[in-house]
């Protein structure tokens, strides 16, 4: 990839550019990408009664102040999911908005745990998550791997529970991670699942830093021994975090558009993301839970890009190549997405 190119593009060209660029995502919570009109689909064709009476007042019901405030409103909308098919609906629904904006890889984030304290069984969940990724490849070319995330306000019990549960399926799961209402839940807490889930081989990784302090960072790679962090963006709340993160290059999953719809930033000018690159960490651009904050993960790019005026096509492409060093796919791979995004770019700018 000839370096000049990348100095050299117009902003104007930034746009198209961010959308052709092939991706990957991951951080996705597979039950974030639920739209209202599916919520009120599925509600329907299971007989389940929704607080709203229509997809209008829920969708008006998204103006969240902080993360707390979205979850008892994400966990509710969960709530319509009980067979299988409504679990492979909802991941197809996702990898169609996916394949659509040139995601190649996706890692699926899923919360066994809203669903199995309901009387969903794993099985179901996974049934219809698993199958989902295998169409997805098939008909629409896109990779996809599952992390099965443990709800952190939830016991240390209850994440051994689920554990267990997981134990017969754990050749379709790759990872674990921990997310759901962090401050007051310091990872510490599930510092003896995730030694378990370790001695297993799976992956780690955990969200921290998004309403929690640096400090939560910190552990959940000292303590947890992540691989990646979700989010991290209150790492530059310490300098010397922030230059360990960039030594030992730990990736960070971070989701501007859910940042500012959580209030974790005022609006998309004051995200530290053009800061996070230019301090040489591995950051990448993810949507979280599209259906709630606004849009898929080239909506998150184009925001993103559209106002911070430091971010230039260099950065797009670092952006798309941390996302690929950062998958848990193997070397082969990640070098094949890596010569796809250079073609593209360097097509850009001819
Ligand atoms: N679950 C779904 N989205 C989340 C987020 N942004 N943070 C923590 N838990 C989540
Ligand atoms: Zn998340």
């Amino acid at each position: 990839m000839n370096p000049t190119l990348l100095d050299t593009l117009p902003r104007d060209r930034l746009p198209a550019l961010l959308q052709a660029m092939p991706k990957a995502e991951l951080h996705i919570h597979i039950e974030g990408s639920l739209e209202p009109e599916l919520i009120f689909a599925l509600a329907e064709r299971n007989g389940v009664t929704l607080p709203y009476p229509g997809v209008e007042a829920l969708r008006a019901a998204y103006a969240f102040t902080d993360l707390q405030s979205f979850l008892d409103i994400y966990y509710a909308g969960a709530s319509v999911l009980l067979k299988e098919d409504d679990f492979f609906d909802m991941a197809m629904a996702y990898f169609r908005r996916a394949a659509a904006d040139n995601v190649v890889h996706a890692e699926l984030f899923f919360d066994p745990q809203t669903h199995t304290d309901r009387g969903v069984p794993f099985e179901t969940v996974i049934n219809g998550l698993t199958r989902a990724c295998q169409t997805a490849r098939e008909e629409l070319g896109v990779s996809a791997l599952l992390i099965m995330c443990f709800l952190r306000h939830l016991s240390e019990e209850a994440a051994f529970d689920t554990l267990a549960q997981a134990t017969p399926y754990l050749d379709r799961i790759t990872g674990v991670g921990l997310d759901s209402g962090e401050r007051g839940n310091p990872p510490e807490k599930f510092a003896r699942v995730f030694a378990r889930c370790r001695e297993l081989g799976l992956r780690l990784v955990a969200h921290a830093g998004e309403e929690g302090p640096a400090e939560y960072i910190r552990a959940a790679l000292d303590v947890l021994n992540v691989e990646r962090i979700d989010h991290g963006v209150r790492c530059v709340e310490d300098p010397a975090l922030v230059a360990r993160l960039a030594a030992q290059r730990i990736p960070l999953t971070v989701c501007p558009l859910s940042n500012v719809k959580l209030c974790v930033v005022g609006t998309m000018a004051d995200h530290n993301l053009a800061t996070l690159l230019d301090a040489g960490l591995c950051a990448t651009v993810n949507s979280d839970d599209p259906a709630y904050f606004g849009g898929y993960i080239n909506q998150n790019f184009l925001e993103a890009f559209a106002a911070l005026p430091q971010l230039n096509a260099r950065h797009a492409h670092t952006l798309a190549r941390n996302s690929f060093d950062a998958s848990f796919v193997d070397g082969d791979t990640k070098g094949r997405w890596r010569d796809r995004l250079d073609a593209v770019f360097e097509r850009a700018a001819s």
